[in-house]
């Protein structure tokens, strides 16, 4: 499925200046559109944000014979009578979510296809953990060059470990252990704040789901679950990606609709650089009247520094006053976006080594996971094309702090994960035209 091709032209109009309401997390949408399959009544997902994500999973579930009604801010899915257990190549390439359906589809149809995975090219993303645990959990599995094919006549519950906390693959494994028979342990579990909304949604769909101060969740599948309602909470890498936003230009930016407790290591790292918060129950605002200084920051797994605000804290680097130095210990590739921030004036140099915190997974991989950043520098206005979400919004950021204009092509990226960009931009006060 093509992707539509559209390129923004932006002129820096100094200072950033008023409010922005982000809505659900791009990253929670499409999880609970998939927990939907599990109910035996629809289930309705309220304040989701007006992405792209969400048109590419609705499309999947309704391949599958799934009512998926979207109106306004609010998701409903009704998967009570599937009719296929294949979802069908064209989504291949276009987001994460396919291999999230393997496991309520075999509980639904007893077999299941899913083409091959897709979001941004920010590492090899294998699915090693994800097919490691289905098989635990029973599922026979094999790969073909357009995407997994599964099979289960029943899933049971398993003790499982995953070598790292992922994301998706814990997600998997709740999806998947609630109505899979008997137990499931999963250890070294992600806890990302959307991991525990997704099972907050679950045990409110009537999963039996404990958690465990040590990474581990407690499963007893087999329950029948019918379908739940819920508002998301607020995006957490949006309200980051305005914030720094409002700071790199000497503005202000109020931050509504994402609570604090999700941005705990981003106010911290950004305190640390000198930036002044206000804070109250309904928005969040960063000023730096005296300028930012540098910084060292390691990304993690929750509730460190995440990996998905690390771009914006990099293009926020360019305008501090010395030396800053990221470790990306998430994703081996994740500096991708930065050949352009150069060429639009940033001093940015990347290494192999592990520079700043621990020595990571990539230590020995030859992987260029480390950027040292210099500041400030002038950033100068560029042509460039989007490689992904994060990376994209990134270069809006530098192209509102850069002297002359700057052609984004490829937008489609940034609005697959952020909702109403265009407008939110526009409202701040930069002038954005669409090509
Ligand atoms: N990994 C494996 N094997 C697996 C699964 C993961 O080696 O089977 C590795 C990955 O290669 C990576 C690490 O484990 O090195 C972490 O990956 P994880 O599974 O946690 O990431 P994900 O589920 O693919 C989600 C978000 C990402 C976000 C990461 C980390 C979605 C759709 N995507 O990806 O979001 O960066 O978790 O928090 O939820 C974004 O929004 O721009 C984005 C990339």
């Amino acid at each position: 499925m093509a992707q539509p091709k559209t390129s923004w032209r932006i002129e820096p109009v100094g200072p950033l200046r008023g409010d922005v309401t982000v809505k659900g997390s791009k990253n929670a949408v499409s999880k609970h559109m998939v927990a939907a399959l599990l109910g035996s009544t629809p289930s309705t997902v309220r304040n989701c944000p007006d992405i792209g994500e969400v048109p590419i999973t609705a499309g999947m579930l309704r391949s599958l014979g799934a009512f998926v009604d979207v109106e306004g801010d609010t998701v409903r899915v009704d998967a009570t009578r599937l009719t296929q257990a294949d979802v069908p190549t064209q989504f291949s390439g276009l987001n994460r979510i396919p291999i999230l359906m393997v496991g309520p589809l075999l509980h639904r149809m007893g077999e299941a296809f899913v083409p091959i995975v897709g979001g941004d090219q920010i590492g090899r993303r294998p699915l090693d953990y994800h097919v490691a645990c289905l098989r635990a959990m029973g599922a026979e599995i094999t790969m073909r060059e357009d995407g997994l094919e599964a099979k289960a006549s029943s899933l049971h519950g398993a003790r499982l470990r995953l070598p790292f906390p992922s994301v998706g693959a814990t997600e998997t494994v709740l999806l998947t252990a609630v109505l899979a028979e008997g137990r499931t342990v999963l250890e070294n579990a992600a806890t990302e704040p959307e991991v525990i909304e997704l099972a907050l949604f679950l045990q409110r769909m009537g999963a039996r789901i404990e958690l465990r101060p040590d990474r581990r969740f407690i499963i007893e599948g087999g329950v029948g679950l019918i379908g739940a309602e819920h508002a998301l909470a607020g995006d957490r890498i949006e309200a980051f990606s305005y914030l720094v936003a409002g700071l790199i230009t000497g503005g202000r930016v109020r931050v509504f609709g994402c609570p604090q407790g999700r941005l705990v290591t981003a106010i911290s790292t950004l305190h640390r650089m000198g930036a002044r918060f206000e804070i109250t129950d309904d928005y969040l605002v960063a000023e730096a009247a005296k300028g930012l200084g540098p910084s060292v920051v390691m990304t993690d797994t929750h509730p460190g520094f995440m990996t998905d605000w690390q771009s914006p804290l990099v293009v926020l680097f360019t305008q501090a006053d010395g030396m800053s130095v990221v470790h990306e210990t998430v994703f081996e590739n994740r500096f991708t976006y930065v050949g352009a921030l150069k060429a639009m004036g940033a001093e940015i140099e990347l290494f192999d080594a592990c520079l700043g915190g621990r020595d990571c997974r990539f230590h020995e991989m030859n992987e260029r996971h480390s950027a040292v950043v210099h500041g400030p520098t002038k950033l100068r206005g560029a042509e460039i094309t989007v490689p992904d979400i994060r990376g994209g919004f990134a270069y809006l950021i530098g192209a509102a702090a850069a002297e002359g204009e700057t052609v984004l092509h490829d937008i489609h990226h940034i609005e697959r994960g952020f909702h109403k960009a265009f407008d939110s931009l526009t409202d701040l006060g930069l002038k954005v035209e669409r090509l």
